[in-house]
């Protein structure tokens, strides 16, 4: 519900007697459209724009590539226009520290689980036509930079991986990448994207089995950026159960995929939920927000990928979730008895792939996820026999 409805809402109150009833029906409807299921993304959104995106023809002749700025990512991430000069999507090559095959696969997990803050991924491969076009593009760039700060490091990553796309995209035959959604109005989240933040920030108390249960009311977070895109300051505001469910989901699906990258700073954001942005003094405000895991890069690249260590507190103990969203134990344990009984169809259903990395290591992600599924379950088992229902979020 937007603000102007909820002012026609409260409207109703100085209205006549013989208005009442449709008052109580209205409030009803208000509260409900005010319940945390509707500060957050459908299973039904989400599908609609999965199948969209299956369907683009990125072979398209007219299609134009763009590729992505110095800063927005140290893989090579191409923006993809159709003819109609429509976005369509984001398309991410793959490079060393970023498997597009689990990009794919975390999306599939999540949708399994009943999770939407991971957004629409699907696989793509690229033609010959397709491959040229894209050589053209970044042929014509090269990411240098004379900066002496941190950013250097991700720079010549950067220009490394240009060149190992090119390698890629001369020699392979039929060259693969994922192509997600584009997803507007978001923002990174610093205050939840480092593991010290996260464990400082007040959302975790409520991710304890010990901890009160989320206050009502929404948090606001906040981020200014000068070098990102979008740059500028925003704010969001999420209620508070809806954040300790999507980090709860967020962290789960990371111990599942072995994600290695979650929190370098700039991998945790905020999409603002009806694509609502109000312009203030401050910057941008986002009335209703949810989180969007949208770099799901850095997993199944082998074991001890530390996420796990994120999810039980062992590396930053204020980091560790003891509760889960109702429903997720289950659903693991379903996930579980498909790993088990039907390996053939968990690989196909779940795009578990086996390959060679760059190192020429064997990649097989079915049996990264069948040992993280494992001990996730162990791990979430020893809570509840400990702490019973506390250790579920409503
Ligand atoms: N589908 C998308 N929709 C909107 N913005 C996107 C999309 N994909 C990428 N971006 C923008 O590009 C940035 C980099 O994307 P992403 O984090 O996936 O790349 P990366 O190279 O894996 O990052 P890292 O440097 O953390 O490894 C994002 O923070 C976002 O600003
Ligand atoms: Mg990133």
């Amino acid at each position: 519900m937007h603000l102007s409805d909820t002012r026609k809402f409260y409207g109703l109150i100085t209205a006549p007697w013989n208005t009442v009833p449709a008052a109580i029906i209205l409030g009803c409807l208000f509260l409900s459209a005010n319940a945390p299921e509707s500060w957050a993304r459908s299973a039904g959104e989400l599908d609609r724009e999965i199948r969209k995106a299956e369907r683009f023809d990125i072979n398209h002749e007219g299609n134009r590539f763009e590729l992505l700025g110095d800063f927005e990512g140290t893989t090579i991430i191409f923006k993809v226009y159709d003819p109609a000069e429509i976005k369509r999507g984001a398309l991410k090559l793959p490079s060393s520290n970023s498997n597009y095959r689990g990009e794919i696969a975390v999306q599939r997990i999540a949708g399994f689980l009943g999770i939407t803050i991971f957004p629409a991924t699907v696989y793509k491969s690229l033609d010959k036509k397709t491959a040229k076009k894209l050589i053209t593009v970044l042929q014509a760039k090269k990411f240098t930079t004379s900066r002496k700060d941190h950013h250097r490091r991700g720079i010549e990553n950067k220009e490394k991986n240009r060149k190992e796309a090119l390698r890629r995209l001369h020699t392979e035959a039929n060259p693969g990448g994922c192509f997600k959604e584009w997803v507007e109005n978001i923002q990174f989240v610093s205050a939840l994207g480092t593991r010290e933040n996260l464990g400082g920030h007040q959302v975790m108390k409520y991710l304890k089995a010990d901890g009160p249960m989320p206050a009502e009311g929404a948090a606001v977070l906040k981020q200014c950026t000068s070098l990102m895109s979008e740059k500028g300051c925003f704010t969001g505001s999420i209620e508070w159960l809806r954040l300790a469910r999507n980090i709860s989901d967020m962290m789960l699906v990371d111990a599942l995929s072995g994600n290695r990258d979650r929190f370098p700073g700039g991998n945790v954001h905020m999409r603002s939920l009806d694509g609502i942005r109000k312009r203030g003094p401050a910057g941008i405000h986002f009335p209703r927000v949810e989180l969007l895991a949208l770099d799901n890069g850095a997993t199944f690249l082998g074991q001890q990928s530390g996420s796990l260590d994120d999810l039980t507190g062992r590396k930053v103990a204020s980091t560790r979730v003891e509760r889960f969203v109702k429903g997720r134990y289950e659903k693991l344990l379903e996930l579980q008895e498909l790993v088990r009984t039907d390996p053939a169809e968990a690989r196909e259903k779940l795009f578990l792939r086996e390959f060679r990395d760059p190192a020429g290591r064997r990649i097989d992600m079915f049996g990264q996820l069948a040992g993280n599924l494992a001990a996730v379950l162990d791990y979430m088992e020893r809570n509840r026999e400990k702490f019973g229902s506390r250790t579920i979020l409503p």
